[in-house]
């Protein structure tokens, strides 16, 4: 995939589809050593946080991934052609708990740029983050209390983790200019 470097004053994209319709793939681990993990995302955030580009993700407590989240400092988030929508499908409905999802899935792990969690050759769009923050939702604080019960039945509420965007790599539908 020809991906080039984008900083975030060039990057564009319809941040609702990308998360909501499109979904993406949260990595975290270590390239390296290939102790990683991946799994499908469609709830978050990207924006602002204490003067730096940031995004947010949430993983729930029984996710495989989790243990990953926790250990390493970073982590990616990537997108890819709809073509892939399968293999999302299939990261977001299998554990790595019960086997290796990036052999099953057929993806090229390929090293960040800045990140020890890996990208992906196939993606379009990957995003390389530093861990800032983590939480734990709290049920006490839903000022909308039906989202508990409708989101939330067996009381598993998300981690949050809140990523500095380091670096961002994508397509040339990710910039704001075309490539020259
Ligand atoms: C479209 C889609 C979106 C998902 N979004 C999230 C999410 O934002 N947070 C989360 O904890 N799980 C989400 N999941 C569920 C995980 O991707 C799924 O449970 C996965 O198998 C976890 O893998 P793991 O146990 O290897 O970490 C989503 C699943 C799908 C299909």
């Amino acid at each position: 995939m020809e991906r080039r470097p984008i900083t975030t004053s060039e990057f564009k994209t319809d941040i609702f589809d990308t998360f909501l319709k499109d979904w993406m793939l949260l990595t975290a681990g270590d390239f390296q050593s290939g102790r990683f993990n991946q799994m499908t995302i469609a709830w978050g955030f990207m924006g602002g946080m204490w003067f730096k580009p940031a995004v947010m993700v949430v993983v729930r407590p029984q996710r495989h991934t989790l243990q990953f989240m926790d250990k390493y400092d970073d982590f990616t988030i990537c997108a890819f052609p709809e073509s892939k929508k399968e293999v999302l499908s299939f990261c977001g409905s299998h554990s790595g708990k019960e086997l290796n999802k990036t052999q099953e899935c057929g993806l090229t792990p390929i090293p960040g740029e800045k990140s020890n969690a890996p990208g992906y050759e196939e993606a379009t769009l990957i995003i390389e983050c530093r861990k800032l923050y983590r939480d734990q939702y709290k049920a006490k604080n839903f000022l909308e209390k039906s989202i508990l019960d409708s989101c939330y039945p067996e009381r598993d509420l998300h981690y949050m983790f809140v990523g500095e965007i380091m670096h961002i790599s994508g397509i040339d539908k990710y910039r704001r200019k075309s490539f020259s």
